[in-house]
């Protein structure tokens, strides 16, 4: 049984923060940001708005998207590094919020690769029988880990969720998937803090991310690069074979860089990281949802997901649309 995308949503918060209003908060020139990164704007959520908020709207776009209703989904997968509580999952919370009752319900978590990771067991949930239709969130309130004092990380994110309905067919839908993980890197790029360690650095206000910028910059770009090899290798696919790629979106350069590896051109390239920021695991589906809504990604093309982010951990999707 093969699964394909049935449908697609996204949601950003209202609220958005430019260039020129980071610029107010520390040292740093919309130039920079825009030449370093190609971010122009980002959404942040208001005090009060949570990931499972984001999460429920784009969840609902997605649902009715694939022509379907809440009831019908039997899987429900978010992926999220910035979920609500502790427990439960934001997953479950989710459920509640669409009134499911029963389906199988967790929360993944892979940072920026969480929606590839999410995507791929959903669809060995569906390929080996266990599941029909499943929902499948990235959503994130990466605002929420942000030390708004440190330039060299608050430029970079913003907040979103994005969603897709992946429904079991005959036909072909998703191609292959490809997850990797390597702890030996977990330093570069972090929040140092979590529920076995106590809280002290929640308590001090000092619970961010922090990232070693330039080793992940050169990581990202080597990694992706090997990734889409080895992603075309598995479905012995040309360059060539590929009409739209949608990146993580964490920096127009590392964008960039996998496409000219892709020889391919940017025209077939969804950017969206110059009005989200990195929106973290909702950077994939947010893309794939623009994309598809305005008529650019038509059913039938072939499509190449992939992501790279804290753990390391990076990971690959090949799909007919
Ligand atoms: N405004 C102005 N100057 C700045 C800013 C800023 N916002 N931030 C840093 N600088 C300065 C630095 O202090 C440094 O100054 P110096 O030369 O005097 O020391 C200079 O700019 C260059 O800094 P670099 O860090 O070398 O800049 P770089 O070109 O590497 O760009 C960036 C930084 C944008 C963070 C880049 O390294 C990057 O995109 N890294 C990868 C991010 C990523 O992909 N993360 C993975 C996913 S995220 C996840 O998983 C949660």
């Amino acid at each position: 049984m093969n699964s394909r995308i049935a449908g697609t949503g996204g949601y950003l918060p209202e609220n958005v923060m430019t260039n020129a209003d980071l610029e107010k908060l520390v040292e740093t020139s919309d130039e920079w940001i825009e030449e370093r990164t190609g971010i122009r704007q980002r959404h942040i959520a208001v005090a009060g708005e949570t990931t499972c908020d984001l999460a429920e709207k784009a969840a609902r776009q997605a649902i009715e998207a694939a022509g379907l209703t809440e009831q019908d989904i039997d899987l429900i997968i978010v992926a999220t590094t910035t979920p609500d509580r502790i427990f439960p999952s934001t997953a479950c919370l989710l459920q509640a919020r669409l009134d499911i009752h029963g389906c199988a319900a967790f929360d993944v978590q892979a940072v920026c690769t969480g929606f590839v990771y999410a995507l791929s067991v959903a669809e060995k949930f569906i390929r080996t029988g266990s599941a029909t239709r499943a929902l499948v969130v990235g959503a994130e309130t990466t605002s929420r880990i942000i030390d708004w004092s440190d330039r060299s990380t608050c430029v970079l994110f913003g907040d979103g969720a994005g969603a897709v309905v992946l429904e079991a067919t005959d036909a072909p839908g998703i191609l292959s998937t490809h997850l990797h993980a390597d702890g030996a890197y977990r330093d570069l790029l972090t929040v140092p803090e979590g529920v076995s360690q106590g809280f002290a650095k929640m308590q001090a206000g000092e619970a961010y991310i922090t990232m070693q910028g330039n080793e992940v910059f050169k990581m990202a770009v080597k990694t992706l690069g090997r990734i889409v090899d080895e992603t075309l290798a598995a479905n012995d696919m040309q360059k060539s074979d590929i009409n739209w790629l949608i990146p993580h979106q964490a920096n127009i350069r590392i964008i960039k860089a996998t496409a000219k590896k892709l020889n391919m051109s940017m025209e077939q390239v969804v950017v969206t990281v110059d009005h989200h920021g990195n929106t973290s695991a909702a950077s994939i589906p947010l893309a794939l949802d623009v994309a598809v809504r305005d008529g650019r990604i038509k059913r039938g093309e072939t499509l190449l997901l992939e992501a790279f982010g804290g753990g390391f951990t990076w990971g690959s999707a090949l799909l007919k649309y």
